[in-house]
């Protein structure tokens, strides 16, 4: 679906509010407003929603601020740090603030959570539905009704839903207009039918509802990460094997991908996952289990975690073993930064991670990233950063790739060749063609391959 071609909704159609304007709230702010909806963004950070309001994206995702100029020219958009007027204004409020990792402890930070629905409710003073997207604990939206109910001036007007969001940064457009599937957590059949209306240019376009309970709607979520994280361990698993034995496990991953069960999204061997939801997700999924009383159901998730941390440390070892034993002095081009490509997010970026390790264990390390270099710089200012892919590698010992950005995929490597000052080079990504690489007088090296 194009936006061009999206009828107006109707003008009884009901207002909006998104409330937390991070990847997440903005892209959702910003699509729904592109459906036709009058759409008010909520944010506690003046100077997110001040740029937001100037028409600006404060972050990296692909068509998203072409999509704003236009959803603020509509007059359709517009954005605030002011509950009571969203309360007023919201015949329906998303709440989209942050769930990250609390400090010390595998749990998740509720805090935004709890701030954002009690700020929200306190000015609440008639029928509103209050849908939860941000990824919570199981369990936690009933609590929130509860909190709801005794704050809101609207007492029982007030429901809650739970909505789910599965979008992918960089694809964030896309995975909002036509998701694969939408997930409606609801307490009545009011909260249904509102969320279908809100929904209906989307459901119109052939996207599944899955109608569901509120403890079953957030359990989606966390089940989804986990086994998609557990999809991608399970080969970097197997990769450890074949390291053992001298497989590889990139030919290993290509059979296994063509078997229709199995499939080969998310079965590519690396440096494994990042960024700001996997991780937290599966370490909050385990410590809500373990609450439940069901910690061993998902136990598993523990070495998921570790699996992945592991590919960190032996890329480091690769890169090490490639500069003859020792890092220091040794100059290092480090491609990537983001947690993955078409992205600029950083939250525990595997590549940032590395590099970082890398710099700790004595190597000069110069990192070049296509946009998430102001981000790197901002959280690892001891870090070198080039201006290009060829100024990060001038004269470099060894060239490691953490982020496989399609640039990096077609680097020529002849060419990279004239700027190094060894023609060495760690695929972290199994992202380059170790044929080519090799034909072009390149020492390459991957995880899980001879
Ligand atoms: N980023 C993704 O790709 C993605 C995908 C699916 C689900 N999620 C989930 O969505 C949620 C948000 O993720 P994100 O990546 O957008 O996070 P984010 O940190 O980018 O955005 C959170 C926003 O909430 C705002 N905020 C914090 N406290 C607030 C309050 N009390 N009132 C109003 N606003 C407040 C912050 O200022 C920030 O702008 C998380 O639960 C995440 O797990 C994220």
């Amino acid at each position: 679906m194009t936006t061009d071609q999206v009828e107006p909704v109707a003008a009884t159609s009901p207002r909006l509010t998104v409330i937390g304007t991070g990847y997440l709230g903005a892209t959702h702010a910003v699509c729904m407003a592109a459906l036709g909806y009058q759409v008010l963004g909520v944010d506690v950070d003046a100077a997110k929603i001040s740029r937001l309001a100037s028409g600006e994206v404060p972050f990296f995702e692909p068509g998203l601020p072409e999509l704003l100029v236009k959803a603020l020219e509509s007059g359709r958009l517009r954005f605030t740090t002011s509950f009571p007027e969203a309360a007023d204004f919201g015949d329906v409020h998303f709440v989209c603030v942050g769930t990250p990792q609390r400090a010390g402890s595998f749990a998740a930070d509720l805090s935004q959570v709890e701030a954002a629905t009690t700020a929200l409710a306190r000015d609440v003073r008639r029928r509103a539905l209050v849908v939860g997207k941000s990824t919570v604990p199981v369990g936690t939206a009933a609590r929130l009704a509860d909190l709801i109910r005794s704050v809101a001036p609207a007492g029982d007007d007030v429901e809650l839903a739970w909505n789910p969001e599965f979008l992918r940064e960089g694809f964030a457009i896309d995975d909002t207009m036509q998701p694969d599937r939408l997930v409606f957590g609801v307490s009545s059949p009011w909260a249904e039918h509102r969320l279908r209306e809100v929904f209906a240019p989307v459901i119109g376009q052939g996207s599944p509802v899955v109608v569901t309970d509120l403890q079953t709607a957030e359990l989606v979520k966390v089940a989804a990460n986990s086994f998609l994280a557990t999809k991608i361990s399970y080969i970097n698993a197997m990769a450890e094997v074949c390291e053992a034995i001298g497989a590889d496990v990139h030919d290993l991953a290509v059979a296994l991908g063509l078997d229709a069960r199995i499939g080969s999204r998310f079965l590519r061997p690396g440096l494994g996952f990042g960024g700001g939801c996997l991780p937290k997700d599966i370490r909050a999924f385990l410590h809500r289990a373990e609450e439940l009383g069901v910690g061993h159901a998902v136990a598993f998730l523990r070495d998921v975690d570790e699996i992945n941390h592991r590919r960190r440390a032996r890329t480091v070892d690769l890169v090490r073993e490639l500069a003859g034993g020792d890092l220091r002095g040794v100059r290092v081009a480090a491609l990537g930064a983001a947690f993955k490509p078409d992205s600029d997010d950083i939250r525990d970026a595997p590549a940032l991670d590395v590099a970082s390790t890398l710099h700790e264990l004595g190597a000069r390390v110069r990192v070049f990233d296509p946009v998430a270099m102001d981000n790197a710089r901002r959280a690892w200012p001891a870090l070198e950063y080039g201006r290009s892919t060829f100024d990060a590698a001038s004269g470099a010992d060894v060239v490691v790739l953490l982020t496989e950005w399609s640039q990096f995929r077609e680097i020529d490597p002849a060419a990279l060749a004239t700027v190094v000052g060894k023609r060495r080079i760690v695929d972290g990504r199994h992202a380059l063609d170790p044929a080519r690489w090799r034909a072009a007088g390149w020492e390459y090296r991957a995880l899980g391959r001879p």
